[in-house]
């Protein structure tokens, strides 16, 4: 054998020995937890045979605790770049065959240099979390890394897409890279999330929990919303990360792409002239609207178990991906409340930051108001959905269904919010409240003062509100709404508006950053 063939053939030995990580036995053991590998991870996100790998020779630095003596190429996390669906992705994914996946600081320069890679080439990263956390062996050092990386997340927010899937354990500090990322997706049973584990819960608080029920991925994707996805199993946790990619454009200088479709543009939905009941408090279901409108009934629900009450997602329109706010008037009337204030005003400066214009479709009797509202600060989280459609600068369409009562109509992409196009249906309810409400304000010495007339009076006043506020035609007389349209006809003209709406510019004033509500 010559040298050259010799030093070929360690090349090939040490590869294959690294691709091994922590080794076939612990590679054993993380299967039977059910789950897969960070290179098992990786070949599922990335297309077929795209993956270049950086920084498989990497090995840790440390010499505390006898760790001079265990070393592993790669040292706990692969990184690298390859495609989805053809377009550049940057990866890592924490390998808990190595030290349980605990990031060293070596660890931490190899996931910076990636983060540092996509953003240099305006391109979505993606981690692929599996860890105990901080390498306790290194100490300070681990921590460092951690901070190396956080601060990255930061410098990338808003220029390239982050998304982080969590398919092990996420614990202490290490849950903030993917709280200050885009996107975070967890899987049922396997991944978990919190500051403490549930031992020293137990010491502190005197509170007995389960893994599952502290931080679970129900959990957060249903109670907290740290977590935007809950998946079944890793597989379909992969595929949603890969579909979500879908939606987005690379960085917050291009646009989605274009997704080709057959659904033609100017469908028209007869059973949308049907769907708003006549009684004005009864629910119907708004995913019906939504499937109704966007190309081929697709829609990816973003927070589908966190505060119902308001729907956001991705879908396409005439192939150009649009973010989908929409209130639910069968789960709490559609009201305004701090998750859903939360979860929708997250979204849309999601959207405004990557060029995804926003259509909004409203239903929302008002803000829910009482004492744990009013404690937990429903103001300040209402402001941040004010606050977030009124900075955003892409193209927004609006089309008020039924109610849009106070200042949840307002918030909720009004005209004044800098709306663009403002349809309303001809059920559309746009007032100050609903009219049961205002007769109460207006009338009720009058109705005290005449009990015998009482009944008589409230139905009178009533029907003189709803004459007069329980139609479009008031907000269309100002021009607060721009046309009333036929439900059938909404994804015609939706998709129309968002046509003209392509070429819009609009600027903020300067400013080194805005402040708002957190
Ligand atoms: C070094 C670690 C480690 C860590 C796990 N290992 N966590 N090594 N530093 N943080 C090692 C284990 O020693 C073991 O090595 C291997 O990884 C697998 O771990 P197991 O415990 O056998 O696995 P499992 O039973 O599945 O339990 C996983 C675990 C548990 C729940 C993650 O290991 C654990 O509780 N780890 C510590 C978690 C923790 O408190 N981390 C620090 C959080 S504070 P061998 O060689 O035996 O296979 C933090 C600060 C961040 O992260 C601050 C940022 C600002």
């Amino acid at each position: 054998m010559s040298i050259q063939q010799e030093n070929i053939a360690k090349l090939v030995d040490r590869r294959a020995k690294a691709v091994l990580g922590g080794g076939e036995k612990r590679i054993e053991a993380q299967h039977a937890k059910g789950k897969k590998t960070a290179r098992e991870r990786i070949a599922l996100l990335l297309d077929e045979g795209s993956f270049e790998e950086f920084d498989m020779f990497v090995q840790h630095r440390c010499t505390n605790f006898g760790m001079e003596k265990q070393h592993f190429d790669g040292d706990g996390v692969v990184t690298g770049c390859g495609t989805v669906n053809g377009r550049p992705v940057y990866v890592f994914a924490q390998d808990f065959t190595v030290t349980g996946g605990s990031l060293s600081k070596t660890m931490s320069e190899k996931i910076c240099k990636v983060m540092d890679m996509a953003v240099k080439n305006g391109a979505p990263c993606v981690g692929l979390n599996d860890s105990g956390g901080a390498r306790i062996q290194e100490g300070i050092d681990a921590l460092a890394g951690y901070g190396e990386i956080f601060e990255r997340n930061i410098l990338s927010s808003g220029v390239i897409p982050q998304i982080s899937g969590i398919f092990g354990p996420c614990a202490g500090g290490a849950v903030y890279s993917p709280a200050l990322t885009d996107f975070t997706l967890m899987v049922k049973d396997t991944s978990y999330m919190f500051l403490t584990g549930p031992a020293v819960v137990k010491s502190v608080t005197g509170e007995e929990v389960s893994q599952e029920d502290l931080g679970g991925a129900s959990v957060h994707a249903s109670k907290s919303g740290v977590a935007h996805f809950a998946a079944e199993n890793e597989e379909e946790g992969i595929a949603t990360i890969r579909e979500l990619l879908s939606y987005l454009p690379q960085n917050n200088l291009e646009e989605a792409p274009v997704k080709p479709t057959s659904d033609p543009y100017n469908r028209v939905d007869d059973s949308l002239n049907e769907i708003v009941p006549d009684n004005p408090n009864k629910a119907y279901d708004m995913y019906r609207v939504i499937r109704s409108i966007v190309d081929d009934g697709a829609f990816l629900e973003v927070h589908r178990n966190f505060a119902r009450n308001i729907i956001v997602g991705f879908a396409h329109m005439n192939g150009r991906s649009v973010g989908v706010v929409a209130n639910q008037p069968s789960i709490l009337a559609g009201a305004l409340d701090i998750n859903a204030s939360r979860k929708a005003s997250r979204f849309v400066r999601f959207c405004d930051a990557f060029n995804i214009p926003l259509v909004t479709l409203v239903d929302v009797p008002g803000f829910l108001c009482g004492t744990r509202q009013e404690y937990g600060a429903i103001i300040t989280n209402g402001a941040k959905l004010l606050y977030a459609y009124g900075e955003a600068t892409v193209p927004k369409v609006t089309v008020t269904l039924r109610k849009s009562y106070g200042g949840a109509h307002i918030v909720m992409s009004c005209k004044q919010l800098r709306g663009d196009i403002n349809y309303a249906w001809p059920s559309a309810e746009i007032a100050v409240m609903g009219a049961d409400g205002a007769v109460n304000v207006l009338y009720s010495k009058e109705i005290k003062s005449d009990p015998e007339r009482a009944d008589e009076i409230f139905a009178e006043k009533k029907k003189e509100y709803e004459e007069l506020f329980s139609n479009p035609y008031q907000a269309a007389r100002y021009g607060y709404i721009d046309d009333v349209i036929e439900p059938r006809n909404t994804r015609f003209r939706v998709i129309r508006a968002l046509e003209f709406l392509a070429s819009k510019k609009q600027e903020l004033p300067a400013k080194k950053h805005d402040n708002l509500p957190l």
